[in-house]
Formats: structure tokens, C-alpha cells, sequence
């Protein structure tokens, strides 16, 4: 068998939550997707996609554009940036990608709070860079070690997963003048569900980009869609480092119509975070301590490890899939994180949860 460089051979896979197959009949709450169908403008643009040209599907034979034109002129006008301080990605995730293989060599260091979402370490250990780690207390305020470190990249997602919590603009802000030669990365991959944003950092600072995703408030994670914003400069550093098609022509075309309905995005995350209040207010009349949530997830811990454990173990037996992080280096282990589903799910949630606790 050929020879792994040394540190993929050693490093773990990113886990994803886990994807039940087509038609499964269960109520899924492990990765955060939203509950609520996309605007119908979304198959009606992949439709017309379809139907283009002389037969049905015609245009699949000729690549996409490379540039993704339509949905990055959409992103620029729904977010006010020029045009070239836009990037696609296929997800957030490939963004993400796209960053480390731009600004991180071996053996440099990359930086983010612990715990967060799992894919920067796997990111920067496919890169064989060296990451620097700083606790979140059980506030989950910034640390401070992250102010002015020596870093090429700081990771902060805000809202943060498995959190829920939201960083104010003016301490990003902070957090980006103190580095010294670093570019943070703001990962909003759940700001559409919070009280603020801090996209203009991204018109402001010069080493500041914010990441966006279509997989949450657009209710689109089986198109792969993300989008970054930053200073043009740096924007097209990292056209240098994507690949030429990396999105398909139905995904454009999803994503600029979705892009151009935000009324039903909205509609969709105001009843989310409807039914997160209740999810949070009713968690913890069960006991549990319920942090408080900016996102599409609400995050609870229960008596201990068992418990919270055992709970997840219940839930699943019984159709119900929630998301439990095992790892200690984590320090989630007591925990359960709870996508925010239709009011109806919630409910068939919630008695579950009540029938496991009363088993003691
Ligand atoms: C913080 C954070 N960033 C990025 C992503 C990935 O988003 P995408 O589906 O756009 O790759 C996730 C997915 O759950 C996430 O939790």
C-alpha cells in the first residue's frame, strides 16, 4: 500500500452527523438543517436549468461557470459588497478548504477556541499545520489567548457550535486588529438566526473574511452551497487555490433564486426561532442547563456523561436523532445538541426526553 504523508496517516476523519437514508422514517435533529422546505423559486430556477436548450438536460453537458456569476452577483447585491470581494464555495466547508491551503504551510499554526465545529482541526491536520487551542469557558466568552497570537489563521464561528453563542462585532473587531499577522475567519454559518452580524468587518478590515452558508437558513444542505466575503485582494489570492467547477449549474441556479426570495428565507427562520424559545424554556423545566442560543441548536447538559449519553442512546432507539459528541478533548460529554425542528418534532422530542428522565 502506497505511503500516506505522516500526518494524514495519523490523523482521525471529520465525523459528520449522522444521514440517515432516503425515506428513513425519522425525526432529525443532529445536524442542524433547517425544517422548512426552500423558497419554491429554487426548483422552479433548477427546473428552468433543466429545461433549457434542445432536450431535457441539455446543459449538463457544458461545464458550469466557473466563476458562478449569477449567484455571486446575487450575493453582492443582497449583502452590498462589489462583486470580486465574493467567493462561492461548495459549502461552506470547501471555503474553509480554500483558506488553509492559501495561508497555512506545514508546521504553521492556525488558532480557534475549543469546543467548536470539529472540521478546522481536521482541516488544518490534513495540512499538517500546528494548532493552537484555547479553552472556552463555561460562559463560552472569547478567550483571551486569542487576542494578538501568532497565527496565519484565527477560526471563530459566532454563532458558535455546539454553543449556540453569538461574539459581538466590536470584540471581532478587536480580535482582528490584534493579530499580528493573521486573517481571522468570522464563520456565520448560523448568524441568520441571531440578533446581529458582523459582515461589514469584512468591508472594513483587510484581514477579515466572513463565511456564509445556504445549508441552514435557505434550507439548502444538499446543494453545497457557501459563500465568503472579504477584501478583494484577498478574494482573489483564493481563486488561485479553488478548483475550476466546483459548483454544478443546478446549485448555482438554486442558490441565486434562493438569494432572491428573503422573505421566505425569513419566514422560515422567524418561526425557528420561535420554536427555539420553547425548545430552551422547556429543556430546562426538565432540568436541564439550557445555553443560551443564537442558533438553529439549543445546547443542554444533563446530570453527567451517563445521562446525557444514555439520553441520546433513548432518543435514537426510538426515531429521534440528536447529536451527542463524544470526545473528551471536547468536554461536551454531559451534553445533547438539539436542532431547532417544526413545532411537532419538538413536541415528539420533548415527551421522549420527559420518559427518559422519569426512568431515572
Ligand atoms: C460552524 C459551521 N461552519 C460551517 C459549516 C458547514 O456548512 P456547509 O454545509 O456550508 O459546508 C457548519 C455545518 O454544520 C458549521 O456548523
Amino acid at each position: 500500500m502506497p505511503r500516506f504523508r505522516p500526518n494524514v496517516a495519523a490523523m482521525e476523519a471529520y465525523q459528520p452527523g449522522e444521514q440517515p437514508p432516503a425515506g428513513a422514517k425519522v425525526i432529525k435533529l443532529n445536524t442542524n438543517e433547517c425544517p422548512y422546505p426552500p423558497s419554491p423559486k429554487v426548483a422552479e430556477a433548477i427546473r428552468a436549468e433543466l429545461d433549457a436548450g434542445a432536450a431535457p438536460g441539455d446543459r449538463l453537458r457544458l461545464y458550469s461557470d466557473p466563476g458562478a456569476t449569477a449567484l455571486r452577483q446575487a450575493a453582492a447585491e443582497a449583502y452590498g459588497f462589489p462583486v470580486e470581494c465574493v467567493l462561492h464555495g461548495n459549502g461552506s466547508d470547501e471555503l474553509l478548504a480554500m483558506l488553509m491551503r492559501a495561508f497555512v504551510g506545514e508546521g504553521e499554526s492556525i488558532a480557534y477556541a475549543m469546543p467548536t465545529y470539529v472540521l478546522y482541526e481536521t482541516l488544518a491536520n490534513a495540512q499538517a499545520a500546528k494548532i493552537v487551542t484555547f479553552d472556552y469557558g463555561r460562559d463560552f466568552a472569547l478567550p483571551q489567548g486569542l487576542f494578538g497570537c501568532d497565527a496565519k489563521i484565527v477560526f471563530v464561528a459566532s454563532p458558535n457550535s455546539p454553543s449556540g453563542t453569538l461574539y459581538a462585532k466590536a470584540e471581532l473587531e478587536r480580535l482582528a486588529r490584534s493579530l499580528p499577522n493573521g486573517v481571522l475567519v468570522i464563520d456565520e454559518a448560523y448568524v441568520a438566526f441571531a440578533e446581529s452580524d458582523a459582515m461589514e468587518l469584512a468591508k472594513k478590515l483587510p484581514n477579515v473574511v466572513v463565511l456564509r452558508t445556504f445549508s441552514k437558513s435557505h434550507s439548502l444542505a444538499g446543494m453545497r452551497l457557501g459563500l465568503l466575503f472579504g477584501p478583494k485582494d484577498l478574494v482573489a489570492g483564493l481563486w488561485k487555490v479553488k478548483d475550476s467547477y466546483n459548483l454544478d449549474r443546478l446549485a448555482i441556479a438554486a442558490g441565486a433564486a434562493s438569494l432572491r426570495d428573503p422573505n421566505w428565507t425569513a419566514a422560515n427562520v422567524a418561526k425557528v426561532r420561535a420554536t427555539r424559545a420553547r425548545l430552551s424554556k422547556e429543556l430546562a423545566a426538565l432540568g436541564l442547563d439550557v445555553l443560551p442560543s443564537q442558533a438553529n441548536f439549543v445546547f443542554a447538559r444533563m446530570k453527567d456523561a451517563a445521562t446525557a449519553e444514555g439520553a441520546y442512546r433513548f432518543l435514537k432507539a426510538q426515531g429521534i436523532l440528536v447529536r451527542y459528541f463524544p470526545a473528551p478533548r471536547l468536554r461536551l460529554q454531559d451534553g445533547l445538541r438539539v436542532s431547532v425542528g417544526t413545532d411537532a418534532e419538538i413536541d415528539a422530542l420533548l415527551a421522549k426526553l420527559k420518559e427518559y428522565l422519569a426512568r431515572g
